[in-house]
């Protein structure tokens, strides 16, 4: 293909040495490149009108679609909304040494930092909501944010043991539901966390007591309307044992008692998380 370009121009530059300079201006007939003065005006003028009318067309269409959307509510949601459950630390393989602070300190200072914004000092700027009720304030332009303060989580608080357990073997870990706007748990959600392959059940200790999430924290107004809303959370203290270190253990925690669904086959995540640890010494 490229030898035969190459031949092609110095075949037809022989007969007619002039021409291509008149193709691009002819002074006899005042054309540049084939056309007059008037041609090229008329196709810069179609072009500019009809660029300018698909410029105008999408401004239109991107207006009318933006009329349509409302800042604070997202237009496609799930059929059901159903949040998924994650923990922090952000692991499903929680393994460490307890008897080297080394090997656990990114945990401890995770959930450390990831529990600033519920210090109690913070959280006291909050307003005080009833509990087992929800917080509906759909026609107030401030949404108040319900107090969560991290002292609840007692042993899990990282306030009284600074470890979160790390350093006895028996770690916590803290549960949270993703946030969706208007979402309002039917029933009175609660975790449920079981060692999977074990004989005995392992002892947990749930924070704040049996594992609930208040409704109080519910629904959630979205990021412009409740920039400081803080999801509630629940904190497992897993009390392993001497039998348990040094093996894997595997728990599974659920969110139970209310509507949210728990058990997607599809999404395993939704309303439910599996992680492992194992505690080594
Ligand atoms: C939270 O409290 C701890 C001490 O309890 C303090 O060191 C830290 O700076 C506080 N964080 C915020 C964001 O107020
Ligand atoms: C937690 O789940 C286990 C296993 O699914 C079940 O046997 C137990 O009754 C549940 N506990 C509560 C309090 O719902
Ligand atoms: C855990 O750490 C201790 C002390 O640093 C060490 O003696 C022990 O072998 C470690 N265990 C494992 C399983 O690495």
């Amino acid at each position: 293909m490229s030898t035969k370009e190459e031949t092609a121009p110095a075949d037809v530059e022989k007969p007619q040495t002039s021409s291509w300079k008149d193709s691009i201006y002819n002074p006899r007939t005042g054309e540049f490149i084939g056309r007059t003065a008037k041609s090229w005006a008329l196709i810069l003028l179609f072009y500019l009108v009809f660029y300018g009318f698909l410029a105008g067309m999408f401004t239109l269409t991107m207006w009318v679609m933006l009329q349509t959307l409302d800042d604070n509510i997202p237009t496609y949601r799930d059929r059901v909304a159903s949040p998924g459950l994650v923990i922090r630390p952000l692991s499903l393989d929680i393994v460490f040494n307890r008897t080297d602070p080394l090997k656990y300190s990114q945990y401890v200072q995770h959930l450390d930092h990831f529990l600033q914004q519920y210090n109690d000092t913070v959280q006291e700027k909050n307003d005080l909501c009833m509990v087992g009720e929800y917080t509906e304030q759909d026609d107030v332009e401030e949404k108040k944010v319900c107090q969560f303060k991290r002292s609840i989580l007692r042993q899990c608080s990282g306030l009284s043991d600074t470890s979160f357990g790390y350093r006895d073997g028996q770690p916590c870990v803290l549960l949270k539901m993703n946030r969706i706007i208007g979402l309002k748990p039917r029933g009175d959600p609660y975790i449920n966390c079981t060692a999977k392959g074990r004989e005995s059940p392992l002892l947990m200790n749930y924070f704040p007591a049996e594992g609930r999430f208040d409704k109080m924290y519910f629904p959630y107004y979205g990021k412009n309307l409740h920039p400081t809303y803080v999801q509630p959370l629940v904190a497992v203290k897993l009390l392993l044992n001497k039998e348990d270190y040094n093996n894997e253990v595997t728990v599974e925690c659920k969110i139970e008692g209310s509507d949210l669904r728990n058990s997607d086959d599809r999404d395993k995540f939704l309303g439910r998380v599996t992680f492992r640890v194992n505690v080594m010494e």
